[in-house]
């Protein structure tokens, strides 16, 4: 057993006491999550439990939850509270060893224990990733601040258990996931990614056929100058946008309060200004650039429309 597994082991008897659950905390970050009804889930790291009767009104009786810890005695005070319920079932196990079949679960939740496996985070991506079926999802997540778990974990200066949510996201799209959702408050952490659904171009037959991410559509995207990479940047954060403003939606179709929703709102215009930033600032950089070098007086002059709408 390593320090932080007797940590657990010891800590079970008074871990509900000092958790402090937040109800309304961990419902909106599970309206975020946005689990669909019938889904498997795994709950990565449960601890004693907390997160149980929010995934199983999420999966609802056709779903199943699987809550597992490699603690002992943190298991057992989850079994003592929910072992009755019929779709949830315990698993004694390390996440960064067990066996996990391919292509298991529809969703894997990490609540606070991110910066559990922080040192093997390839370990475990890689292992999530497999465990996923493809446009399986996994929710990175903690109903405290960034700041507040790095306070509790070591010496947040050299190396933070729990890093800033674009190093996350990066990694997570190196790792092959698509990010859904990203966001660092000063209430809460949350990151939700979503495996590939597809195959990796690489992994194509080479059979000629256009496909999402094929040489062709790389080559398109090199006559216009544009930077793939940065192109997969915008992508994700435009994705990113209108998984919260759908998240936003459903808080207003349940009559959530007014400041709640406009707090968010007012994420999403940043967000949004922020993306329209950077596409002016490529827009310039490349396609203006070739513009001007050809004479094209049209791209310039739409330039110049572009930027009086975007500064008004
Ligand atoms: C901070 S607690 C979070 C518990 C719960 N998710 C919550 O928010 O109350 C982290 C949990 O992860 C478990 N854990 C740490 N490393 C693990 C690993 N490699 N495999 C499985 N469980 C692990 C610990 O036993 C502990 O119960």
């Amino acid at each position: 057993m390593d320090k932080d597994h007797i940590f657990f082991e010891n800590y079970a008897g008074t871990w509900d006491r000092d958790r402090k659950e937040n109800s309304q905390q961990l419902q909106f970050l599970m309206q975020l999550a946005h689990i669909p009804q019938g889904s498997s889930i795994m709950d990565a790291g449960c601890g004693t439990g907390v997160l149980i009767p929010y995934l199983c009104q999420a999966v609802g009786e056709t779903g199943q939850v699987e809550e597992l810890d490699y603690s002992k005695k943190m298991l057992h005070k989850a079994k003592e509270k929910f072992g009755h319920i019929h779709n949830v079932i315990f698993t004694e196990a390390n996440i960064l060893n067990c066996s996990l079949a391919p292509g298991q679960y529809d969703g894997i939740v990490a609540l606070n224990f991110y910066p559990h496996i922080a040192s093997q985070f390839h370990e475990f991506i890689k292992r999530v990733y497999t465990a996923l079926r493809p446009g399986g999802m996994l929710i990175i997540m903690h109903d405290m601040p960034r700041c507040a778990v790095n306070a509790i974990h070591g010496d947040a200066s050299t190396e933070p258990g729990l890093p800033a949510v674009d190093i996350l996201e990066t990694a997570l799209i190196g790792a092959g996931f698509t990010v859904v959702m990203a966001m660092d408050t000063e209430e809460y952490y949350f990151v939700k990614v979503v495996k590939a659904q597809s195959l990796p171009y690489e992994q194509y037959p080479d059979d000629g056929f256009a496909r999402p991410g094929t040489a062709g559509e790389y080559a398109a995207r090199q006559l216009h100058h544009h930077d793939p990479a940065q192109q997969k940047m915008i992508q994700n954060r435009l994705a990113r946008i209108s998984g919260h403003l759908e998240a936003i939606k459903r808080m207003v179709q349940e009559d959530r309060d007014c400041s709640e929703v406009l707090i968010q709102l007012s994420a999403v215009d940043s967000a949004l200004v922020s993306v329209s930033k950077v596409i002016l600032r490529n827009h310039i950089d490349h396609c203006i650039v070739d513009a001007i070098r050809e004479n094209d007086m049209e791209a310039v002059e739409n330039l110049k429309r572009a930027i009086s709408t975007f500064v008004k």
